[in-house]
């Protein structure tokens, strides 16, 4: 594994930045984390008036320490300037060098291959700066969005997890995706 000791982000892209929250996200932040449709397969959420400027809090005092094995980046969209969503890259198994991540979207900004755009680079800096040997992440088997961004970008379904996660009271069945740094074939 190599020096991470450097931090991987931010990161541009052609249409995003994935950046550090600023203070003056909250509105942004709040638009996506209060839309019904966006937490629908998650353990959060629909948010209240109340509760993301405490995520906000809790997100602005984790991004102070450095270095941490669990990242989360606004999605800032570079054609409006307006943060539309967020993804997290967790080093979870450092002995294995195995790491895990998520998206998070607003839903006005769906199928328009972003989430697939800010993933691709979160696997590029697992694989490239991070030096990690497999990367994985799970979604609701109903999350059909999901796991089409993880089957565009070349995961394979390993499994199904029946009952894996209780979302809102209900248990719900999960598919587990993976990829290999070998596996990985970096754009260029
Ligand atoms: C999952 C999510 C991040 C996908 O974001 P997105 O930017 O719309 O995804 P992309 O445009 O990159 O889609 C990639 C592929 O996934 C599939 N896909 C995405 N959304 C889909 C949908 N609603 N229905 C069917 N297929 C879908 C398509 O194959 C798509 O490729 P195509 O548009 O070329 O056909 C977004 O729906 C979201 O934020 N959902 C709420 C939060 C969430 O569930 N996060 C994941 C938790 S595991």
């Amino acid at each position: 594994m190599t020096d991470d000791l450097e931090p991987w982000f931010p990161i541009r892209t052609e249409r995003i930045l994935l950046r550090e929250f600023r203070e003056n996200d909250l509105c942004d932040v709040h638009t996506y984390a209060a839309q019904a449709e966006v937490c629908r397969f998650m353990d959060w959420g629909p948010n209240t008036e109340g509760e993301t400027p405490a995520f906000m809090a809790f997100k602005l005092a984790e991004q102070a320490r450095w270095p941490r094995d669990e990242v989360t980046l606004a999605v800032e969209h570079l054609a409006d300037g307006r943060v539309i969503g967020s993804v997290r890259l967790a080093v979870g198994d450092r002995p294995n060098l195995t790491g895990d991540f998520g998206y998070t979207f607003n839903s006005a900004y769906w199928r328009r291959g972003l989430a697939t755009e800010a993933a691709r680079a979160l696997i590029a800096a697992g694989f490239g700066p991070l030096g990690l040997h497999r990367l994985w992440a799970e979604c609701d088997v109903d999350n059909r969005g999901s796991w089409g961004v993880m089957e565009k970008l070349g995961m394979r379904r390993e499994a199904m997890f029946r009952q894996g996660r209780l979302i809102k009271g209900v248990w719900r069945d999960r598919y587990p995706y993976a990829l290999l740094a070998d596996e990985w074939i970096s754009p260029g």
